[in-house]
């Protein structure tokens, strides 16, 4: 048993509470590999914004858990180096899908889990989050649970259409889970394909996808239901047409990739959302660069030469993320 607080990492319970007051939201970037995590922190450290690392069972296969673990541990070290004198880090499990795997967070040193039953019936999904949130709580560890269902894939759970949170269930909910923060469905959906093309509206002048706006109206009654609530937002990636248009113009093929407007996030940021999940952003990134390298460069053959670029995309992608749509840089 290791305790998160032995590595230098923090919950979210006060995080949280700055957040909601101050009108921001926090980053909960993804990572699976060394490069997206250096660019976290740098771009967390350089802009003093506390952050939330999300590791994902997929991550978790991926990179080894315990791997994983470490890498969060130096990454604590690393933003120090940098200049960051108390960083405001978290190490987040991403849609645990069991208690086993929760537990297993817990125990390896995570400040945070996720207990994503949304795809249950709703007391099932209540019991299974309530025995998440008594075992974290027990160390500390803040949780965050889901109602309502997103449309696309979430890890393994797929759901074809998304089905917003009802507002009359909050409250319930949450009592009786004992969750710290809630995820919510409001029209966002994992991916980098999060409308159909029949969904949106074509801009005229670019011909680009307009996607429909978010639920907001469900999220000022789930508000008026929890006043001061903290509320995630997954699924929150704006899939920048820059990176898309890269991906295509070197040999990649993204047709219609939509995601969700800053205009909305930044918007979202501002209310009791406090928490917004970005991962296929930083995919496309990462994946815009290398190509631009594989094509430019043919014969490089150093893997350093090709993920070093996409390091600073993605670098440059969470200094965005952070000062011009969710608004935490010099929160922490
Ligand atoms: O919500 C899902 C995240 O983007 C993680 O995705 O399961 O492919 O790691 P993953
Ligand atoms: P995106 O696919 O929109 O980046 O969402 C990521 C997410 O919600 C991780 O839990
Ligand atoms: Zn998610």
């Amino acid at each position: 048993m290791v305790s998160y607080k032995e590595l230098g990492l923090v919950n979210t319970r006060d995080m949280f509470a700055k957040a909601i007051r101050g009108g921001y939201a926090i980053p909960a970037f993804n990572f699976n590999n060394m490069e997206q995590l250096q660019a976290i922190i740098k771009a967390a450290a350089e802009t003093k914004s506390p952050v939330i690392l999300q590791v994902s069972k997929g991550a978790r296969n991926y990179a080894n858990a315990t791997l994983l673990r470490y890498m969060a541990q130096g990454a604590v070290e690393y933003a120090k180096e940098l200049g960051w004198e108390k960083p405001q880090i978290v190490l987040h499990l991403d849609h645990g899908d069991s208690f086993e795997l929760c537990k297993d967070c817990v125990d390896l040193g995570f400040s945070s889990v996720m207990i994503d039953g949304s795809a249950l019936h709703y007391e099932e999904n209540i019991a299974l989050s309530k025995k998440v949130a008594d075992y974290a709580h027990q160390y500390d560890v803040t949780v965050e649970a889901e109602l309502g269902v997103l449309a696309g894939v979430e890890d393994e759970v797929q759901a074809e259409e998304s089905h917003y949170t009802r507002p009359e269930e909050v409250i319930d909910f949450s009592k009786r889970t004992g969750c710290d923060s809630l995820a919510i469905s409001i029209g966002t959906s994992h991916g980098a394909y999060k409308f159909k093309p029949e969904q949106c509206t074509r801009d005229p002048k670019t011909g680009r996808l307009v996607p429909p706006p978010l639920a907001f109206d469900v999220l000022d009654a789930i508000m008026e239901q929890l006043p001061g609530f903290p509320i995630v937002l997954h699924g929150s990636s704006s899939v920048p047409q820059e990176y898309v248009d890269m991906i295509n113009q070197y040999g990649g093929k993204l047709p219609d990739a939509v995601g969700i407007p800053e205009d909305q996030l930044r918007k979202a940021a501002k209310s009791a959302v406090c928490k917004i999940n970005i991962d296929s952003d930083s995919r496309l990134a990462f994946t815009a660069a290398v190509r631009k390298v594989f094509v430019e460069k043919p014969g490089e053959f150093d893997p350093r030469k090709y993920c070093g670029p996409a390091r600073d995309l993605m670098t440059e992608l969470y200094k965005h993320k952070i000062i011009n749509v969710l608004g935490s840089d010099n929160k922490a």
